[in-house]
């Protein structure tokens, strides 16, 4: 996990630098007052110069509406630009907008035109003044020194129209003959030029020259009253319709150059925003244009004009290129972090296969070493099995006691099933290391089927052992091997299946393989057990056996070139398919059968529960005894016969094979003690005791469980279903003996607390419940005589007989006696609460006789109720 983790921070690193923009390139915000080729020329210059600083250049223009250019400086400021150009387009209006960019900490810069405050950052433009100045005297010596002019201003309360105006003035003012007969606003635009000419033609003003405060506006005027005036323009832009060529072509006699010089411009941007050196005020020099050095003007404006398209064109390269670089980064970066990612997954993949290797290694270790501590250990048992069951067969040939032939029976029972259990390790573990080659001999397997299932029909105790067999299959196979697969399919069965289920066998033949089938109707084994079960040492549920019998039959088939598979639906039971080839061509086949080469793990299948003999003796015995009552329920008979035979001495012992059969027998002889195993078919000792709790009749009944398990949990897991008392196997006859005394004690020590006070016996809250009832039903009906026995079982639930043994084994009294006792309580407090007599209290509380009410109440209380 961590190292995925570290592999997506590792290309995420990669690809955020791939992708990354590199510094984040500086914003400069342009606010133009006016929309006009003067400003276009501007606003190009400064595109030009920031693609060759690598500055973003933002434009607005305002359209000569000064409310409209305040909210685009605003807008910029709130944009957070790092510089502001701005042309105010009147001094006064846009001083506001400006001080709050400078305010802001945003570096202002004016161009052209000037606002009334100093809080702006630089200033740069030419010297709108000294240009008026000269074209009032160029103006002047144009007429002589004599005549009569008119001005079209700019726009009212823009500073070069109020500077322009003031130096032209002052020129004509140095000669006496020239007089400045009217100054018009025109906006800067040609179509204001128009209208100021048109008012001059309506009013019938007489001059002799037209001084226009730009271009525009001087054409303007001479679209209007045409040539027969000389006019004069400022801005000398290059371009058709523009001053340069209208000087070439005599529209205007002079012009005066108003230099953009955008690059100048953004070099003073850039000097402050790198916090170089610059100077505050900064005046660009100009020049007047007139018929002598319009054409050079307009040459040098054209090369210019090349240029800077050159420019232009190189920058729009530069740009492709490097948006080029930036993506063959991007690509360049994925494949590196693509190719580290491929490396640190073939790292981790290789390291990861070791660690698999590694560990197959240690699970093999660790099998061989369970396998071979198993045979060393069955090695170990052999002799001293074989020196047990050699003398118990010989003593069990003598005349015997049948209490000790009997225990004698079990241990020899169970000395065999080890000796089995031994021979089948030894077997598995020649078979695993191949010292087990198959001796073939061709027989008919549906004789040898029959034959062999023959030793099972006492085993199957109450099952149903169902054959379908062909009348002859012929096979070429290891008979013993064959002998065993089917005992041990079978046997597993047999361990899963109820007492009165079903068991079938089929045997089918296709041509050139066999197919024996084993089904049963037993309990199922979980689908995500299921591909487990032909493991070694691998146990699927309750009581499934040791785990080798299933891996062997798998090993003895694979030895036969077949296979095996097992089908199995929870409840519903099992099926076991072994395919065996039916010949083995170029395999030696033999004669007869090697009995050599096995131990003595082959041998018929155990009668587990075999006599009936057995069965009669277990009736007698669970008859015989008197004294309390003890159910054993265990599914393995020897462990029952053990545990009676400890318990007979004291107890009326009864048996059950399975929680069923031992819930059934509990609620019908309600013992006094339940002794039950917790793994068991059918129904396990952990829901036989809830079940026991559960039910009214048999509640108060004491539940000792006894497991092969002693784990924390599962003892928890008892107490839980409502077990009393928990005793793990292997347990001693002593412990056995102790635990079951001490409950019965208890009880007899509640039923004793009972007897005293004649109240509850605080077993349980249940209890309580169960005896609290009863004696409230018993108080509502004190009066009635007909409050019988059936009557009140009939109440609790119970039938007569479960009432009385209940109500017996809780207080020790019958429920007779029950009724009686609360009779005579209730006429005790009734005789010392209240002034009635005796007679009418003995038929209060149900006596029908007053003389049999004071013989019954002396004996209790020893006193006569007369005496109060
Ligand atoms: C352009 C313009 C020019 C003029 C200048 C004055 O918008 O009108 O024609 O010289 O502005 O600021």
């Amino acid at each position: 996990m961590r190292k995925l983790r570290f592999l997506i921070c590792l290309v995420v690193v990669l690809l955020s630098w791939g992708c990354s923009p590199g510094r984040k390139s500086p914003v400069i915000g342009v606010s133009q007052c006016s929309n006009d080729i003067w400003r276009d020329k501007l606003n190009e210059e400064l595109r030009v110069a920031g693609g060759f600083y690598g500055v973003e250049v933002q434009f607005t223009s305002a359209d000569d509406d000064s409310e409209v250019q305040m909210e685009q400086i605003r807008t910029f400021v709130r944009d957070g630009v790092d510089l502001l150009i701005v042309s105010p387009n009147q001094t006064q209006s846009i001083t506001a907008a400006v001080e709050e960019a400078f305010d802001a900490g945003i570096p202002v810069i004016l161009f052209d035109r000037k606002i009334n405050s100093d809080k702006y950052t630089a200033f740069m433009g030419a010297d709108n003044t000294e240009l008026g100045r000269v074209m009032g005297h160029y103006v002047a010596d144009y007429l002589h020194g004599k005549g009569r002019v008119v001005e079209i201003m700019g726009l009212e309360g823009s500073s070069p129209a109020i500077e322009r105006h003031q130096g032209f003035v002052e020129a004509l003012q140095e000669y006496p003959g020239m007089q400045l007969v009217d100054s018009r606003y025109g906006g800067w635009v040609k179509e204001g030029g128009s209208a100021a000419m048109r008012q001059w033609q309506e009013e019938g003003l007489a001059f002799d020259a037209v001084f226009g405060q730009n271009d525009r506006m001087a054409r303007g005027a001479w679209e209007v009253a045409g040539d027969k005036l000389p006019y004069f323009g400022v801005d000398a832009l290059p371009g058709p319709g523009n001053g340069i060529e209208d000087v070439l072509n005599g529209v205007l006699v002079a012009t005066y150059l108003y230099p953009t010089q955008g690059d100048r411009l953004m070099e003073l941007a850039m000097d402050i925003l790198n916090g170089s050196p610059f100077e505050r005020e900064n005046r660009l020099e100009s020049a007047l244009v007139d018929r002598q050095n319009a054409r050079m003007m307009l040459m040098q404006e054209q090369e210019v004009t090349r240029q800077r398209e050159n420019m232009n064109q190189m920058n729009s390269r530069l740009d492709a290129t490097l948006k080029e670089v930036d993506t063959q980064r991007l690509v360049l970066i994925l494949v590196i972090a693509l190719a580290v990612v491929a490396l640190l997954v073939g790292v981790l993949a290789y390291w990861s296969y070791l660690r698999i290797q590694e560990l197959h290694r240690k699970l093999e270790e660790s099998t061989e070493a369970k396998l071979s501590f198993f045979t060393q250990v069955s090695h170990e048992f052999r002799t001293p099995l074989t020196l047990i069951s050699g003398p118990l067969e010989k003593v069990l040939a003598s005349p015997l006691a049948p209490d000790q032939r009997k225990s004698l029976e079990i241990a020899s029972r169970n000395a065999d099933i080890l000796r089995r259990f031994v021979g089948s390790i030894l077997d598995f573990r020649k078979m695993e290391s191949g010292k087990m080659p198959p001796h073939f001999t061709r027989f008919d397997l549906s004789a040898a089927v029959r034959e062999w299932l023959g030793g099972f029909s006492e085993a199957a105790g109450g099952r149903e052992l169902v054959l379908d067999l062909p009348s002859e299959c012929v096979i070429e196979a290891d008979m013993r091997m064959l002998e065993r697969i089917l005992y041990n399919l079978v046997s597993n069965s047999l361990k899963h299946t109820r007492e009165d289920g079903r068991i079938s066998v089929k045997l089918r033949a296709d041509g050139t393989r066999a197919l024996l089938e084993v089904e049963d109707d037993g309990e199922g084994i979980p689908a995500d057990k299921l591909p487990l079960i032909f493991d070694e040492f691998y146990q699927a549920g309750t009581g499934a056996g040791t785990g080798i019998g299933l891996a062997l039959v798998r090993g003895f088939v694979h030895l036969h070139k077949g296979d095996v598979k097992a089908e199995s639906e929870l409840g519903k039971g099992t099926r076991m398919l072994v395919r065996l080839p039916l010949s083995h061509p170029g395999e030696e086949i033999h004669d007869s059968v090697d009995a050599e080469s096995y131990t003595e793990s082959f041998e018929p299948l155990h009668a587990e529960e075999d006599s009936t003999q057995a069965e009669a003796l277990e009736r007698v015995s669970e008859s015989e005894s008197a004294g309390p009552s003890v159910l054993i329920v265990d599914d393995n008979k020897d462990i029952r016969d053990f545990v009676a035979s400890v318990l007979r001495k004291d107890y009326r012992v009864l048996t059950a094979c399975n929680g069923k059969e031992a819930l059934e027998k509990a609620l019908r002889e309600l013992p006094d003690l339940v002794v039950s195993d917790i793994m068991m078919p059918v129904m396990d000792g952990l829901d036989l005791c809830r079940q026991l709790k559960a039910e009214t009749a048999t509640s108060h009944i004491p539940v000792i469980l006894l497991t092969a398990k002693s784990l924390d949990e599962q003892r928890a897991e008892g107490y839980d279903s409502g077990a009393d008392a928990y005793i793990a196997k292997p347990f001693s006859e002593k412990v056995l003996l102790s635990r079951v005394s001490n409950l019965l004690r208890s009880r007899e020590a509640l039923k004793a607390h009972y007897l005293e006070t004649g109240g509850s016996i605080q077993s349980s809250a249940r209890e309580d419940d169960f005896l609290g009832k009863m004696r409230r039903i018993i108080r509502e009906h004190l009066a009635e005589p007909e409050l019988s026995v059936e009557w009140l079982g009939d109440q609790m639930g119970l039938s007569r007989v479960q009432l009385f043994r209940k109500v017996k084994a809780l207080t020790g009294y019958s429920p007779v006696e029950v009724i009686r006792i609360t009779r005579l309580k209730e006429a005790r407090n009734l005789l010392q609460s209240s002034d009635k007599s005796v007679s009418e209290i003995a038929y209060a509380v149900g006596f029908s006789s007053p003389s049999y009410f004071s013989k019954c109440y002396k004996e209790l209380f020893c006193t006569l109720p007369a005496e109060r």
